[in-house]
């Protein structure tokens, strides 16, 4: 409770009515001794703030912390809800909409306000969504966190491997798949790692992205990152073959031919699901030709859990476009993603991947 809070109810009465003990003040002697708002942000699931005034707005989205209340939504690393309570001309102020969306851009999930009769007798938007209908939302939310506090680690994007201090042999992924799955999981509940190779877009916020180029730097850091991971989902187009070893100075124009040797690169999915402990195994297939042929093949030959396979080379779908579709495969079954946004596909097959982790 806030000290406005208790200008309305006494701690006694809201503890008496709830059962549960109130905390009001960021420094009594024994919360503090043992850190105490650090604690309660860490303990919960759930940071929901009911009322929500225009004053505890506008400090939320100024990252002030002044008090237990501030304090512990600047800790707090669980989703966050805010039902707005106010009067309905405050509600409309623009600086209230203001601090309202860098909220909601931070991540804060808004739940109403309805509109209706006020206490102070107006009547518009600003009246708190019943408790009841703020409960069902947050239920309902949580149940479509699927991976709720599942590590997740994701590789994305191509890698580069260098013929001289200038060239390098790549391929055509953008990373666009792989983030959209870093998103994806976030949105399930994850914790989600994502290792990414070179490419040209925004990793989600809430996701650990660690930067790579190379095939052995992808290998080397996916192994440092995949003890502690319930999921690895290889989304990344790893270069099969990397020059055996670069030049150190600009190859020059001379001969009329040369000759590159290549020398295979370490299988990091292989890797992965052959560790004692490996976790839920999750790798793709580009294939040209073949796809289920192939991707069965992978399934077994790389002994994952799961393969989705996808057409490569195609006008639509694959490498670099916005779209995809899959053909996803485990032991004793299968499952089409028809075309769409590779936002909305991750989605499906976040879902999918968590159902069958589940049974597993
Ligand atoms: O990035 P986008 O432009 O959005 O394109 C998406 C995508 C086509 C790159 C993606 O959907 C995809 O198919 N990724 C896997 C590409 C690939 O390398 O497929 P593969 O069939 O060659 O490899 C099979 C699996 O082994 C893959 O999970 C791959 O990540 C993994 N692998 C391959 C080689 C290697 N050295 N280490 C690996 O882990």
């Amino acid at each position: 409770m806030t000290q406005a809070a208790l200008q309305f109810v006494t701690p006694l009465t809201f503890q008496a009515l709830s059962g549960y003990p109130v905390q009001t003040d960021l420094l009594t002697p024994e919360a503090d001794y043992a850190m105490g708002h650090i604690e309660l942000a860490r303990w919960a699931d759930v940071l929901l703030i009911a009322p929500a005034t225009a004053n505890v707005l506008a400090k939320l989205s100024h990252g002030l912390a002044d008090d237990l209340l501030s304090t512990l939504y600047l800790v707090a690393e669980c989703p966050v809800y805010v039902a707005p309570a106010m009067n309905q001309a405050m509600w409309h102020k623009p600086v209230t909409q203001q601090n309202l969306k860098r909220l909601q851009q931070h991540g804060v999930i808004l739940i109403g306000p309805e509109s209706g009769e006020q206490a102070c007798g107006d009547i518009g938007f600003g009246r708190m969504s019943e408790p009841t209908s703020i409960c069902q939302q947050i239920m309902s939310e949580s149940c479509s966190r699927i991976l709720l506090g599942k590590k997740i680690l994701i590789t994305a994007g191509p890698t580069r491997e260098a013929i001289d201090p200038v060239r390098y042999i790549t391929n055509r992924s953008s990373g666009k798949m792989g983030y959209a799955l870093a998103a994806a999981a976030v949105a399930a509940g994850a914790e989600v790692t994502l290792v990414s190779g070179p490419v040209a877009l925004t990793a989600p916020p809430a996701a650990h992205t660690l930067n790579v180029e190379t095939a052995a730097q992808m290998y080397a850091t996916v192994m440092q990152q995949v003890q502690h991971c319930d999921i690895f989902i290889a989304a990344a187009a790893v270069a099969d073959y990397t020059p055996q070893e670069g030049q150190p100075s600009k190859i020059k124009k001379q001969a009329e031919q040369t000759t590159l040797i290549l020398l295979k690169t370490q299988d990091i999915l292989a890797a992965v699901a052959a560790l004692p402990n490996a976790p839920f195994s999750v790798g793709f297939a580009a294939e040209t030709d073949d796809l289920e042929k192939h991707a069965l093949d992978k399934l077994q030959r790389k002994r994952v859990n799961m393969i989705a396979a996808n057409w490569v080379g195609r006008e639509q779908g694959g490498f670099e476009s916005d779209q995809n579709a899959l053909q996803v495969f485990w032991k004793n079954g299968q499952h089409a993603i028809a075309m769409m946004d590779k936002a909305q596909l991750a989605e499906q097959l976040i879902h999918l991947i968590a159902a069958q982790f589940h049974k597993e």
